[in-house]
């Protein structure tokens, strides 16, 4: 959406119709007025009714055009069939967006009644929320446009989400997890309005400080990247529908690992966006989220009056991603000030069981102030020697009066005393939560979000010299033969016209000419049979590697040839390769596919059984940056193979970051016509040596 202030009126309406409104209590109609009313909406509500004069007291009219006032927006509970009449009358009436909460469009199979409500919305300059949802909460507005009974506990993150159902639940777990939210909205079928407007709209609403979102699939998902990147704010989601998505019928190694989990990690990766685990991770996170700064740095400090409690958050931070280090010296120093002499003070920092009020402000107080502690986690056992809330309330000042922006997250293990101080602490502004892991948990997020972030700011722009024109020849020429898959020589002609380091080739159909190739391209060299009817070349003895010189050739040009005529008596033989026979380096495989949400997506992982048994491959949306693919070389559990072990050198992951850039760069460029491709096995070699595609495979869209 070009304008998102064309919003506004969606979320902060200063006044609302409801077509459909009804005094039947149990209907829809009923509940969207009775609710409006109940969440003290402060402007005007007009109920509209063909029969009914007053609606729950209110003056009720027969059509939004007999309104005099006006109309912002329009929540339509009118049955389907009536929709296109009552979006004739709104777009009339000059109102500006539609929140649609009926169902029986796209969800039932009715995509064409969806496609004309939007058209006729859009030919009045209307937007639409939905159709198919519960509506849009508001507390901040005082706002309950919807049919979920109330609005939710009051918070800074706004939540999104897909599912109507869920909304309604989460509307009233906010007030048993205590994880408030400011806005609740419903996205339903995204007929207009979709995921990336609305987040875009939050990320300029004062009262929004994290955007949470519920996702069950996207429309646009390169529109949601777009906008999520560029997001002040920190955006959180849940992705359900993960476990069995486009891995079905891939023509390439890369189609069939490419499951939705992995494609979405890779965007919000990419767009910055916080993941979470499940739903109870959704509140946990968005909570700490829309509460603390993000913590930019790796150095996090834990104070705990408990042993246990202290082990079992060091085991968690090392389980998300920020493993524990010993304070330095002086913090080691200073913190042995405020605790008995048998407590400790490397990480997490014992204060022990006989720790007050005064040992933990003073601690906290010191720690986050020092400059090598990037963010702290307090952890609480209750004793019989200390109060929860005194040392709650101790530790917000200490916070407060320290004036720093880094992160600070509790954890209380204990009964209704600690569950009071820990609802004392979330209305105060910091987190809390009934065990340590989850604590750490919550930290976590806060410096994935910052870890994201610092990432994506450094230079994410790529730039390739290409030859777009030689591919598009190549691959036209193929099309023309009637083919929609590339032979070999052609996808690594494509390769190399965007800068792929491929081995040297060329084609021989006779013998002759097979010999004087070799000859030119240098011995040794692997020759190998080129046809479309023989894609697994080794099964059918279509394949001689180190040839030594003039004679080997020779021979091996009559043998491969014989052996495909064996395996496939009719097949079409374009000739046989020769190629430059590249010295042994670490296989691995790059790859990509035309995902059906984000498009063009690459694939990188170690070759030969890291991919075909552990499938320890990672995925990124084209383009790619050179850190992005960076990091994907260090986020695949092989990735100290690369790194060099057992005293071998590193290998060379610059030129291999440096080609998956191109590589990316060729699929984004070229994505009307490869559809899936692979580059298996990709020779990398010691650090400064360069890579080697060995192989390449490429299938074209159908057309
Ligand atoms: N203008 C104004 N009011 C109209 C109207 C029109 N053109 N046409 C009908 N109405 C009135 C009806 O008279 C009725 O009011 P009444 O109770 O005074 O008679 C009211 O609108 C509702 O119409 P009704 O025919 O009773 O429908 P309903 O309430 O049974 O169902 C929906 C309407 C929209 C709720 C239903 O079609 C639907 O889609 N339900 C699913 C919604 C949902 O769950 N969405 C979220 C999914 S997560």
């Amino acid at each position: 959406m070009e304008n998102i202030a064309a919003l506004d009126s969606l979320f902060q309406p200063k006044s609302i119709a409801i077509v459909g409104a009804s005094n039947t209590e149990g209907k829809i109609g009923y509940s969207v007025v009775h609710n409006l009313i109940e969440s003290k909406y402060a402007g005007a509500i007009y109920p509209i009714n063909p029969k009914d004069p007053e609606i729950q007291g209110l003056k009720a009219y027969k059509s939004v055009l007999d309104v005099s006032g006006d109309v912002e927006t329009a929540v339509l509970t009118v049955p389907a069939k009536f929709i296109k009449s009552v979006i004739d009358e709104c777009g009339k009436k000059g109102v500006k967006s539609l929140i649609i909460i009926t169902s029986g469009f796209s969800e039932v199979g009715e995509r064409e009644l969806e496609d004309e409500i939007v058209e006729l919305a859009h030919s009045y300059g209307m937007h639409i929320l939905g159709p198919n949802i519960v509506g849009v909460l508001s507390n901040s507005d005082s706002m309950n446009a919807s049919f979920a009974p109330f609005l939710p506990l009051n918070g800074k993150s706004s939540l999104v989400s897909q599912s109507g159902a869920l909304l309604i639940a989460m509307d009233a777990s906010t007030y048993t997890r205590r994880v408030g939210f400011d806005k609740l909205v419903s996205i339903g079928n995204m007929s207009d309005v979709n995921f990336g407007d609305v987040v875009g709209w939050l990320d300029n609403d004062k009262n929004t400080n994290c955007i949470t979102l519920y996702i069950e699939g996207f429309k646009d998902g390169r529109h949601f990247m777009e906008v999520s990147r560029k997001a002040q704010k920190p955006i959180i989601a849940l992705k359900s529908g993960v476990s069995a998505h486009g891995a079905a019928a891939a023509a390439s190694h890369t189609g069939s690992l490419a499951g939705a989990a992995k494609v979405y990690g890779a965007a919000f990766q990419q767009a910055g966006v916080v993941q979470a685990a499940d739903l109870d991770n959704l509140f946990d996170r968005s909570l700490a989220l829309s509460l603390q700064p993000p913590m930019k740095g790796d150095n996090l400090l834990i104070i705990t009056n408990g042993g246990g409690v202290g082990v079992l958050a060091t085991d968690a931070a090392e389980r998300f991603g920020i493993p524990l280090q010993f304070a330095p010296k002086d913090v080691q120093v200073e913190l042995k000030k405020h605790m008995p002499a048998f407590g400790s003070a490397k990480n997490p920092v014992d204060i022990t069981g006989m720790a007050g009020t005064e040992w933990y402000v003073d601690s906290v107080r010191y720690a986050i102030a020092h400059p090598w502690v990037d963010g702290v986690v307090v952890l609480y056992c209750e004793t019989a020697v200390s109060n929860p809330l005194e040392i709650a309330q101790g530790i917000k000042a200490a916070v407060d009066e320290a004036g720093v922006d880094k992160p600070i997250i509790v954890s209380y293990v204990g009964g209704e005393k600690s569950e009071n101080a820990m609802k004392w602490l979330v209305e105060n502004g910091v987190p809390a939560y009934g065990a340590p892991d989850t604590a750490i948990n919550a930290m976590a997020a806060l410096r994935d979000y910052a870890r994201m972030r610092e990432l994506m700011d450094v230079n994410d722009e790529t730039h390739h010299e290409v030859d777009r024109e030689k591919a598009l020849k190549i691959i036209a020429s193929a099309r023309e033969d009637g083919r929609d898959s590339l032979t070999e020589i052609e996808a690594k002609q494509v390769f190399a016209a965007y800068g792929l380091p491929v081995t040297k080739n060329a084609l021989a159909k006779i013998e002759e000419e097979a010999v004087k190739l070799a000859e030119e391209i240098g011995f040794p060299v692997v020759m190998k049979i080129v046809s479309p009817d023989i894609l697994h070349k080794s099964d059918a003895g279509g394949v001689k590697v180190n040839i030594k010189n003039s004679d080997e050739a020779r021979a091996a040009f009559k043998t491969i040839l014989e052996n495909a005529k064996a395996y496939k008596a009719d097949a079409d033989i374009h000739g046989i390769v020769i190629q430059e026979m590249a010295p042994w380096g670490t296989e691995v495989i790059l790859g990509s596919v035309n995902d059906p949400t984000f498009g063009p997506t690459m694939m990188f992982g170690l070759g030969g059984i890291f991919v075909e048994v552990l499938k320890d491959v990672t995925f990124r949306v084209a383009p790619v940056s050179q850190g992005q693919a960076m990091r994907m070389l260090g986020e695949i559990r092989g990735a100290p193979i690369l790194a060099g072990v057992r005293g071998e050198a590193p290998r060379d992951r610059e030129m291999l970051a440096d080609t998956i850039t191109r590589y990316a760069t060729m699929i984004l460029d070229l994505s009307d016509e490869i559809s899936e491709s692979d580059a298996n096995p990709v020779l990398v070699y010691e650090e400064g040596k360069g890579i080697k595609v060995v192989d390449a495979r490429i299938i074209l869209k159908k057309k």
